[in-house]
């Protein structure tokens, strides 16, 4: 094996990638793919599965080693037997990457609707992080297995980004949830660790972002761009390299509670 080899390749390896058919979920998963892991994607619908398994139609050799299935994280149930079946189809997983998250829309405080922000919170939180850390540690201390856990965190992580307070709120949660369980799980060799994208168009940040009817950045987008020394938005294959390079033990195996921030110095701004 050649020198990037032995550090970066996860081959022989298993990762399950929640909410991998998803905007970031998709170049992670692609990124471990790449790298050799056997990847299992998990979403809520069948449809965004099929659709990512279609974009392999012409490779292969990746397809061997991708295995889709319908599970929703925020339900232990479905989560322990999602993993049974990852595990029966390859092997025990070693990596996990909580990729389901997301925002809905902006407001003032005093407009808050509980429901909504409760519902927030369930997804980027119970869904995102809790569910399924809860119940792979467990297999990994139950099974002395050294896993590797990614989770996705934000910029409002670190700094409350205005009227998306159920977000800012669930962010800010993660990242705190992401150094305590690495504490907690170092004893077994268990890391845990944060990728922090900054900002990336989607699906969940495109209308605060661009005007749909004129194409132009809103007022928002702006001061994004502003803010950002690197003076644009990122793309999403600038997620891969991290990714791997938390996954893998051999590169980064004496790291853990950190979140990595890939954000074009968004978190460096000065004045
Ligand atoms: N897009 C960005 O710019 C950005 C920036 C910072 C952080 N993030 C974070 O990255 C993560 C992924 O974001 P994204 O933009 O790819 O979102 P996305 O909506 O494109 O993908 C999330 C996926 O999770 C799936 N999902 C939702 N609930 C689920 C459940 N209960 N069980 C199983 N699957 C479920 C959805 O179907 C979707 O495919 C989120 O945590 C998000 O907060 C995104």
């Amino acid at each position: 094996m050649s020198y990037l080899e032995d550090i970066f390749s996860l081959e022989g390896k298993t990762a399950v990638v929640s909410g991998g058919a998803g905007a970031i979920g998709t170049v992670m998963s692609d990124a471990l793919l790449q790298a050799g892991a056997n990847v299992v994607v998990w979403s809520r619908t069948r449809n965004s599965l099929d659709k990512f398994v279609q974009s392999y139609s012409d490779k292969p050799e990746l397809l061997e080693r991708l295995l889709t299935t319908e599970v929703d994280t925020s339900d232990e149930q479905s989560v322990d037997s999602a993993l049974d079946k990852a595990a029966s189809h390859f092997s025990m997983p070693e990596i996990l990457i909580n990729g389901v998250g997301g925002n809905r829309g902006k407001k003032s405080f005093v407009d808050i609707e509980v429901e909504e922000f409760k519902d927030i919170l369930n997804l980027n939180l119970i869904a995102g992080l809790v569910v399924p850390t809860k119940i792979f540690a467990k297999r990994w201390i139950d099974e002395a297995i050294k896993g590797s856990i990614i989770n996705l965190t934000s910029m409002t992580s670190y700094n409350p980004l205005s009227g998306v307070w159920g977000y800012n709120a669930a962010k800010s949660a993660t990242l705190n949830l992401t150094m305590g369980a690495a504490n907690e799980f170092a004893e077994h060799g268990i890391r845990v660790n944060a990728i922090a994208p900054g900002f990336f168009l989607g699906k969940q940040n495109k209308a605060l972002l661009i005007d749909e009817k004129t194409g132009e950045y809103t007022e928002r987008g702006k001061a994004v761009i502003n803010r950002t020394p690197f003076k644009r938005f990122g793309e999403v294959s600038e997620l891969a390299g991290a990714t791997v390079f938390l996954a893998s033990k051999e590169a980064s195996g004496f790291m853990t509670g950190v979140s990595i921030p890939i954000d074009g110095g968004y978190l460096i701004h000065n004045i």
